[in-house]
């Protein structure tokens, strides 16, 4: 921590130290890239002790990292054969989209925070950039196509921030589509920390769990346009599109805060102990 010292008034100030912001399962124990190194496994994603929100309903979550890490399915498939390219996957995962989007003839890149998951990507034939969506983004505004397939919206722990960043992102006639959590009532940003069953514990980050109901209410100050929602299997989409930029009231734009985008190739890279 650094301090200011005011000229008017001799008080020491702290300052905290500006650093990397903590993202999805990163930092300590490094439950996710462990999870991605093995290619399976299970992790619980729960608000961290010390949040306001701790014990709030249903934001404790077990996920399957083994579903990312395969094939996608045949809805997935389905799914990307209604959207036009080329398709920024934002938050890519392990690239199980992208594989698919380039066996469809669609040309797709993905972004993701984790390295680990961007060299898995790469490694499966992908496009893809070690990078946060908050940071400048290649082609931003002529992306045909956008997923946000978290399957909650929980990208940075803020909704309507994430939204209107992918607004910036996509063309004008484009589609983004969004996978919200199965529970259309569920609506909570909390502090959250990813762990594994051998009790390796990420850094607290910002994350959310949203439903239907709470993307409804923040699209349309985004300027979005919702078509109805498809519930499929168990799983329930959305997609969007945007409303002309003359059709909506003018509000400040997101402020992008990281650094510029690192290009990744199909090397391996292990931050945490072997
Ligand atoms: C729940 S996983 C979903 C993976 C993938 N979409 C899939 O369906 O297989 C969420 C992903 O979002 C990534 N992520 C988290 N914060 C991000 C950010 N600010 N920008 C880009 N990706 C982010 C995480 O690293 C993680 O890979």
């Amino acid at each position: 921590m650094t301090s200011l010292l005011s000229p008017r008034c001799p008080v020491v100030i702290p300052v905290p130290a500006v650093g990397p912001v903590p993202v999805f399962g990163q930092g300590l124990g490094e439950p996710y890239a462990r999870a991605l190194h093995l290619g399976g496994g299970t992790l619980t994603l729960r608000p961290h002790d010390a949040s306001p929100d701790a014990g709030r309903r249903g934001c404790e979550v077990t996920l399957d990292v083994l579903g990312w890490c395969s094939e996608t399915s045949v809805l997935e498939r389905n799914l990307l054969q209604t959207l036009q390219g080329p398709v920024l996957d934002i938050g890519c995962g392990p690239g199980r989209m992208l594989s698919a989007a380039r066996s469809l003839g669609l040309s797709a890149l993905g972004i993701d925070t984790s390295a680990e998951a961007v060299n898995l990507a790469c490694g499966r034939g992908a496009r893809a950039l070690e990078q946060s969506v908050f940071a400048p983004v290649p082609q931003s505004g002529n992306w045909r196509s956008a997923l946000l397939l978290d399957g909650n919206i929980g990208i940075g722990g803020n909704v309507a921030r994430l939204l209107r960043r992918c607004r910036q992102l996509i063309t004008p006639l484009g589609t983004l589509l969004v996978e919200v959590d199965p529970d259309d009532d569920i609506d909570a940003a909390y502090q959250a920390v990813l762990e594994d069953s051998e009790g390796n514990r990420s850094e607290p980050f910002a994350w959310a769990r949203t439903g239907r109901r709470g993307l409804e209410a923040r699209a349309t100050a985004a300027g979005w346009a919702l078509a109805p929602t498809e519930h499929l299997q168990g799983r329930t989409f959305c997609r969007l599109s945007p409303v002309p930029d003359r059709a909506r009231p003018v509000r400040s734009s997101v402020k992008i805060v990281t650094a510029a985008p690192m290009v990744r190739t199909a090397q391996k890279t292990t931050r945490f102990p072997a």
